[in-house]
Parts: C-alpha cells; sequence; structure tokens
C-alpha cells in the first residue's frame, strides 16, 4: 500500500550534489509545499504535495500540519556506544588541565573503560545500548555505526558485538557494527602489539565473519594505540578476509591517514592532526573524511581542517563519536552546527556531511537522499526554512522521525 506523507513546507532531498568537494547552498534543491511517496518502505516519489494527491488517489495520506522542514535520516557513522560506566573523573582532570593522553597513563582513558565494560553482562550493554539509541533515533538519527573495542580480549569483543547484536533486534533504527579490537594494546595481554593483532587476526576476526557479527573493522593509530607498519599488515588481512576497514587516524600525531589510503579504507576518522600532505593524499582518495567535532569539544582541541579538506576535494562526513571518554554528549547535530561556525561549512556541506556522505563512509548506498529507490529514512524540523537548523545550533529537534516510512517518534 502506498503512503503519501505531506504537505511539507520545504523538502530538502539532497539530490544532485557531490559526493566529493566543496558545495555551495544554491546548489541545493528545494521542494515548496512538498511530498513523499513511499511504499515498502522505500521513496516512490518526491515532489508537489497536491501533484502526488491526485495522480495516487489510492494511496493513503500522513497529513503533516504546521510548518515543517523535511531532511533525509541522519547517519553517525563513527560512535562508541557499547560501553558500561562513565569517566566523569577523567573529563574532570581534563578540563582542569590534563591531557588525554596523561590521564590515559596514570589509569584513566580507554582502559578504565574496558574494565567498567567488562563487568557488565550482555543483557546490560544491550540495555544501555538501547537508552542512547533511543536518544539518537529522537534526534533524528536513522542509522548508527556502533564499534565495539571495550572488550579487547576475544570473549569480551565478541560479548560486547553480542550485545550491539541483541540491541539491533528490538532497534527501531538501523545498527552497523565494527569491530575494534584494536583499539589500543590490552594491558593483560602478554606480549608486543603485534602478537595482539596476530592474536585477533587469528582469533577473533574468522568468528566474526562466520557469525556475521560485525561487516567492518577498525584500527587506533597513534603513538599510544597502534603504529603504521602493524596497523597496515593488519588491516590488509582484515580486507582479504571481506570486512570493510576504517581508521582512527591523525587523532594527535600523523601516520594514519595514509595507512588508510593505502589499504583502501571507506573512511580516515579524526584528522585533527591533519596537515596539507594529508589532506591532498584524501583529496585524492576515495576514503571519505570523517570529521569528529564532539572529540573536539570534549577534549578542548582543534576541529579536523574541514574547510580545507572540502576545498582540496575529498568527501567530509560528520559523526559523533559519541564515547565515554572524548566525546560523551553525543548530540550529533549539536556538534556539526558549532564545527560548522568554527570551519566555515555551508549548510548544504554539513547536510551532506550527516546523511549521504555518511552512508558512503558505511558503503551503503541506499540511503542519505530522498529520491526514487532510497530507503523512506527521513525526519522533519517544525521550521518554516532549512536555514533554521543549523541557526539553532542543535536545539532545534525533529518532530518527527520515520525509519523505512513508518513513524518512529
Ligand atoms: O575516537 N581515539 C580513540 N578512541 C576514541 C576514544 C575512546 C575513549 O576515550 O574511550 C575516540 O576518540
Ligand atoms: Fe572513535
Amino acid at each position: 500500500m502506498k503512503k503519501l506523507v505531506g504537505p511539507f513546507t520545504q523538502i530538502l532531498p539532497l539530490s544532485g550534489l557531490p559526493l566529493k568537494g566543496a558545495i555551495a547552498d544554491d546548489h541545493l534543491q528545494i521542494i515548496l509545499n512538498a511530498g513523499v511517496l513511499v511504499e515498502g518502505g522505500v521513496i516512490v516519489k518526491v515532489g508537489d504535495f497536491e501533484e502526488l494527491r491526485k495522480v495516487n488517489g489510492e494511496a493513503e495520506i500522513e497529513e503533516i500540519t504546521g510548518q515543517q522542514v523535511l531532511l533525509p535520516g541522519f547517519a553517525d557513522c563513527h560512535t562508541h556506544l557499547c560501553f558500561a560506566g562513565d569517566r566523569s573523573k577523567d573529563y574532570a582532570l581534563r578540563i582542569a588541565g590534563k591531557s588525554y593522553l596523561e590521564i590515559a597513563k596514570s589509569g584513566g582513558g580507554i582502559w578504565d573503560s574496558v574494565t567498567q565494560t567488562r563487568q557488565a553482562s550482555k543483557n546490560e550493554l544491550a540495555e544501555l545500548l538501547l537508552q542512547r539509541i533511543g536518544r539518537h533515533a529522537k534526534d533524528g538519527v536513522t542509522t548508527i555505526e556502533i564499534k565495539s573495542g571495550y572488550g579487547l580480549k576475544i570473549e569480551e569483543e565478541i560479548k560486547q558485538l553480542c550485545a550491539i547484536q541483541l540491541a539491533a533486534a528490538s532497534s527501531t533504527v538501523d545498527l552497523i557494527t565494527t569491530c575494534l579490537a584494536a583499539h589500543i594494546l590490552p594491558k593483560d595481554f602478554n606480549g608486543p602489539a603485534s602478537e595482539y593483532l596476530e592474536y585477533v587476526l587469528n582469533n577473533l576476526l574468522p568468528k566474526i565473519k562466520k557469525d556475521n557479527l560485525a561487516s567492518r573493522v577498525d584500527i587506533f593509530i597513534e603513538e599510544s594505540a597502534f603504529n603504521v607498519s602493524n596497523a597496515t599488515c593488519y588491516l590488509q588481512v582484515a580486507k582479504q578476509m571481506g570486512f570493510d576497514v576504517t581508521v582512527h587516524a591523525d587523532q594527535f600525531t600523523t601516520g594514519g591517514s595514509e595507512v588508510a589510503i593505502n589499504v583502501g579504507a571507506v573512511s580516515a576518522d579524526h584528522l585533527e592532526a591533519s596537515g596539507e600532505k594529508e589532506i591532498k593524499l584524501i583529496a585524492a582518495s576515495n576514503t571519505v573524511a570523517v570529521a569528529l567535532p564532539g572529540a573536539s569539544i570534549g577534549l578542548g582541541m582543534d576541529f579536523a581542517p574541514a574547510r580545507k579538506l572540502l576545498n582540496a576535494g575529498a568527501s567530509l562526513a560528520i559523526a559523533s563519536d559519541w564515547n565515554p571518554g572524548s566525546a560523551p554528549m553525543g548530540d550529533l547535530l549539536m556538534q556539526a552546527s558549532v564545527l560548522s561556525a568554527y570551519e566555515k561549512l555551508t549548510t548544504a556541506e554539513v547536510f551532506a556531511g550527516l546523511t549521504f556522505r555518511a552512508a558512503k563512509a558505511l558503503n551503503l548506498h541506499d540511503r542519505g537522499l530522498l529520491e526514487n529507490g532510497k530507503l523512506a529514512d527521513f525526519q522533519s524540523y517544525p521550521c518554516g526554512d532549512y536555514r533554521e537548523i543549523l541557526y539553532h545550533q542543535g536545539k532545534l529537534k525533529p518532530g518527527k522521525v520515520w525509519k523505512k516510512g513508518k513513524e518512529i517518534l
């Protein structure tokens, strides 16, 4: 049965915009008094509401009242939502002047979240996940990537991935799972980083593949985590096994983005430390640059050079990095709005980075645009002009959210 949703004051389908490079706002297509025709969870047509109504007399009408602007649902292509506990003590130390790396060295940091997450059961983790997913869904996020990486041994990584699978069974939005067993070298692993990565490659990734627990593999390349040569070998093997690969790259020091490009990663995420050389390499590649303003805000550090990346021709996505340490806020739209103000991004670039470019970072080509054949994932904002959305810096929330054509909020 067909359903016609509308009329919306404005629909921004984001169609016809490039996957890479800068986008001026006058390239945004804006359809006035518009409707979306949906069938079987997929968009059939977007256009003038009255015309669609005339031609589709048999369609059920879902009537929209008042001023409403419709956008595609957001894809948050980088989160660490599967964790227990919190790191508020780390945060207090950080705002008082201690660095992320100093805190990690003195017993806080990622290892603290590993300890807290290991103490939680699979069901408890799934419960916590569903609360966070629910919050994100209300904020218009209809696809969420979620990493493991707070288990850091076989059975604990599997527990995290199974918790995500369990949450996915009752989640209203799509979850894309990534194995981040290579987050840091675990303190209780007896051996060097290269041996730990071997252990993960031989004992964890085959299991994940067999049970379809994740489709992607990530690694943190940094002085405090894994080096360029170990990471390159690890990602090459993971790719041969059939995983999409992605990298936590250039967060504090460079090196990671070059690995990402050399191995053909779908995305290189963070990039706060990327310089001219890295920007050029990323722009010339098919790897999506993912800015994580939530981590910059959480750490009080520079933003990724989003403007320069776009000007050089890169594809730029924006994600929340929601995690208990560097990015505890988890408000994607607020973070994207702040990034745009500091980096001088157009509204079109921000919307593209939260939708179809973020979907590309996840290697998903069926969403992020409101056009024929794409998933009917969309969200409406109670305003009369799309520019009000970033103007309110994240405080204007969607009034309604649809996943595969069904209202979830
Ligand atoms: O993307 N940089 C490494 N990993 C996460 C932080 C995780 C944590 O602090 O718990 C990040 O910022
Ligand atoms: Fe991260």
